[in-house]
């Protein structure tokens, strides 16, 4: 080797240790802060120019993440539609009311907010997770940058507009458009904003990517390839240190040389890879550092996932090399009384219901997720398909996406797939939900096109569609063009279809669409699509649904019985704000049906419908209630969801037969109503007398393995509470959901009862929401009182940005009243 080879080798190693090992005082390295309080906010709409002459004074506090239109009033009028719901099949045009919501979010609206910058900072950029809808963004009266999608995260590089010395002040304005949603997608900056401040010369956002490329069960090591980019190309200077606790094998010096992009691989040991049983993170922090002063310029901690996914003919969809069916659900992004604005505590609180169901996954139907969602997803493990959008050119609803998808789409796709790659959560993209183009010529080259386009940002992840016609999608090549071919509905049609695609595995990308009421039954229990009744509700007996859609049983049936069959996304987890069906033309109903959980996320029947299936946690729930005043002698079917094979019914001490699962019914869509009996046990012909209703269930041996019971509810007598955490942090985020039943002297609930619910709340935390999952009801969330509905509702609490204690009354007219105390710290 030549004596000034040797040297240069000498010099750079000799720097890169020193670059490691000094401990160098970071002198001005990135500062991320969200803007969260001192907002002003105003729906009167203002000339974009001058902006600067508005006087806010008048205008409303809050604070981000704010929706505008959750303090209601509902209304009937608001985005009331004379449309055909194509999707839906219909041909006629007629009056839909409550299809997004009915309640305040069309219009524009301005936000306002003052800031300082560090004038130690070159570089700064506004980070938006998402603003609905078409956001204009200035900075000190001058025009910064735009937006159109609401649900995209995006960055605007405001250095140019930036006062280094004094205040800065930034405006917002945001313009929602009627008929532009098919559900209520909430109004104003409903997600995080989040100003970044660096030198010129700095990590990228979104820039860093760290892949599994293989993985060894056996001997717990992985094969990585990171990538990180910087935003400056002059960079044979620059170097960039990782260092990670939890995967030490990572850490090292590592020159940029001439390249704005370091790629490097390795193989790291000792490493528990992430699944949703075991969500395994990792940390890695990122150093960029200049070599001739020593100076870390930027620094960034990011967490990431080891896992590989792959789906494939032998395999089905795998993770980590083991088979799984995915047991998802589509969620939309409103969070009941909160709306659309996102919080962290309410989508844990989510995202743990589902869980304790047995789900392992979420699709975020039809649209961009949020960060905070994707982190939970993370770090509570549920596995997701991030979905960009509902239409393409074809518009579905008039304003809607349809606008703006041939100048945008291709660049809200690169931001879905940039902001997100890192989430080990994320195991498929979407590129749109029952797209109209499956069915048109060139919708093919269309998939192909933003399929590609996903790929060319992320090579890991499989891109999915969900095809509501699939003989058209077929016919088209759209769906051969697909990496996962996705089903929506038609389970008569899984089979056909995946004899004439070559795939080799179909994907259930949405199912089932069952429609129920939470405590509500109807008779005589009959399968029925499309039924209506007179108040508005759907029956909780869970044999209802869409002309479209199905029950439950039949996606499970081709689920358990065709192993090429990958997964399921229900039709939703939870009930979501707008499209009523099947009361798109009945007032008032303004919220959906379709939800395991409803509006207020109390668990209808179904969830133990699901969980029976989904969970080997033990499941033994009666169904219905059991006080049925005026029914005396009258058949009153009976149901038990459980995930034992079989059970014994007493009413009153007396047998009404022991009865099985029926194990031989398989798929044959003209038996329906036999179907349910694989996975329901029905006495169907009990003669409803009060008193006690029992089961007693038993294993595959006949072994009785556990019983529950259902008692006769007398009068409301007082309230009882439950919550799902008595301990919030100070941070005047974190919330805890109170469960408020009425019940009778005995403590069972009172079915029937919708006593009017009064909140009190004192101390370290503030009222937020009420919600009673009523689809009819006209009660707004944010006020604290309303109607029980069917003897439970829900309570939201906030923490605020003080230690101390919460206290929380509630209390009901005639009935004995009930406090909680929280710890809040
Ligand atoms: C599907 C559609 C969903 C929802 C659902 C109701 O066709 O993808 O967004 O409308 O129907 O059943």
């Amino acid at each position: 080797m030549l004596k000034t080879q040797k040297s240069f080798i000498l010099f750079w190693t000799l720097t890169l240790i020193l670059i490691f090992y000094a401990d160098i005082s970071a002198y001005s390295q990135r500062k991320e802060t969200y803007l969260k309080n001192g907002w002003k906010f105003s729906r009167d709409d203002k000339p974009e120019n001058a902006e600067l002459l508005y006087d806010d004074n008048q205008w409303e506090s809050v604070s981000v993440p704010h929706d505008w239109a959750i303090n209601g009033p509902f209304d009937k009028e608001i985005d009331k539609q004379i449309v055909a719901i194509e999707q839906n099949g219909e041909t006629k045009a007629t009056e839909k009311t409550g299809r997004s919501g009915a309640l305040p979010w069309i219009g524009a609206g301005w936000y306002r907010t003052h800031f300082n910058v560090n004038k130690d900072f070159s570089r700064f950029i506004l980070n938006f997770d998402g603003a609905m809808a078409e956001p204009k963004v200035f900075i000190n009266g001058k025009y910064a940058g735009e937006w159109k999608y609401g649900y995209t995260p995006f960055n605007i590089d405001i250095t140019p507009f930036i006062n280094k010395t004094g205040d800065n002040l930034l405006a917002v304005r945001l313009d929602n458009l009627t008929e532009s949603s098919r559900w209520y997608p909430g109004a104003g900056l409903y997600r995080p904003v989040k100003l970044i401040q660096t030198q010129d010369i700095a990590l990228t956002e979104w820039g860093i990517d760290v892949i599994t490329e293989s993985i060894n069960q056996e001997l717990h090591t992985a094969a990585l390839k990171i990538f990180i980019s910087t935003n400056s190309n002059n960079v044979s200077h620059l170097s960039i240190i990782l260092r990670s606790l939890s995967c030490p094998d990572l850490d090292g010096c590592y020159p940029l040389n001439y390249d704005h992009i370091l790629s490097i691989h390795k193989t790291v040991k000792d490493v528990d890879f992430w699944s949703p049983e075991l969500p395994r993170l990792n940390d890695l922090t990122v150093k960029l550092v200049d070599n001739i002063t020593n100076e870390i310029i930027d620094e960034k901690n990011v967490r990431f996932g080891i896992r590989t996914i792959e789906v494939s003919e032998d395999k089905g969809f795998s993770l980590n090399g083991k088979t799984r069916k995915i047991k998802g659900v589509c969620l939309h992004h409103d969070l009941g009384m909160l709306g659309a604005a996102v919080n962290k505590a309410a989508l844990a609180h989510q995202l743990l219901l589902l869980k304790s169901m047995g789900c392992d996954a979420i699709r975020t139907s039809h649209n961009m997720p949020s960060q905070w969602q994707m982190d939970l997803c993370d770090s509570l493990g549920l596995m997701v398909m991030a979905e960009s959008f509902d239409m393409w050119i074809y518009p579905k609803c008039k304003n809607g996406y349809a606008r703006f998808f041939k100048e945008w789409s291709d660049r809200d796709l690169e931001n879905l797939v940039l902001s997100n790659r890192l989430h080990p959560s994320i195991v498929m993209w979407s590129i749109g939900n029952e797209i109209p183009e499956q069915g048109m010529k060139n919708g093919n080259i269309l998939t192909r096109h933003l399929q590609n386009k996903i790929h060319s940002l992320d090579v890991t992840r499989p891109v999915t569609s969900g095809c509501d016609r699939i003989d058209n999608a077929i016919a088209t090549g759209f769906a051969q063009v697909l990496d996962v071919p996705g089903m929506n509905y038609r389970t008569h049609k899984y089979e056909s279809a995946f004899e004439k695609l070559r795939h080799g595995f179909l994907l259930g990308s949405e199912t089932a669409s069952t429609v129920s009421s939470r405590g509500v039954y109807k008779f005589p229990v009959t399968l029925c699509k499309n039924q209506t009744h007179e108040d508005g509700q759907c029956s909780g007996y869970d044999v209802e649904c869409c002309s479209w859609s199905n029950l439950p049983e039949e996606d499970w049936v081709l689920q358990d019985d065709k192993e090429w069959v990958i997964g399921e996304f229900v039709w939703t987890g939870f009930d979501y704000l707008g499209e009523p069906t099947p009361y798109d033309e009945y007032w008032p109903s303004r919220s959906s049906y379709f939800g395991i959980f409803d509006l207020a996320g109390l668990p209808k029947d179904r969830y133990y419908l699901y969980r029976s299936k989904w969970s080997d946690a033990k499941t033994i729930h009666l169904l219905p209630h059991w006080t049925w005043p005026g029914r005396e002698g009258e058949i009153t079917p009976v149901f038990c969801y459980t995930n034992y094979p079989t059970a014994e019914l007493f009413i009153n001490g007396k047998s009404q037969g022991k009865i099985s699962k029926k194990k031989t019914v398989s798929v044959n869509f003209n038996n329906g109503d036999e179907l349910l009996d694989r996975y329901r046990l029905r006495w169907n012909n009990v003669i409803y007398e009060p008193g006690e209703l029992k089961v007693v269930v038993y294993d595959q041996n006949d072994i009785k393995v556990g019983e529950e019971t259902v008692r006769t509810a007398g009068k409301p007598h007082h309230i009882e509470l439950m919550t799902d955490k008595l301990a919030l942090l100070s941070d005047g985020e974190d919330m805890a959901f109170i469960t408020v039943k009425i019940a009778d002297k005995d403590g069972n609930l009172c079915p029937d009862a919708d006593n009017q619910i009064d909140v009190e709340v004192e101390g370290a935390g503030m009222f937020k929401g009420i919600c009673n999952g009523d689809a009819t009801s006209l009660e707004v969330f944010t006020k604290p009182t309303m109607r029980a509905f069917h003897g439970l509702l829900s309570v939201g609490v906030i923490s605020l940005s003080e230690k101390g204690k919460m206290r929380v009354v509630i209390k009901s007219k005639g009935l004995k009243k009930a406090e909680m105390v929280f710890d809040v710290d």
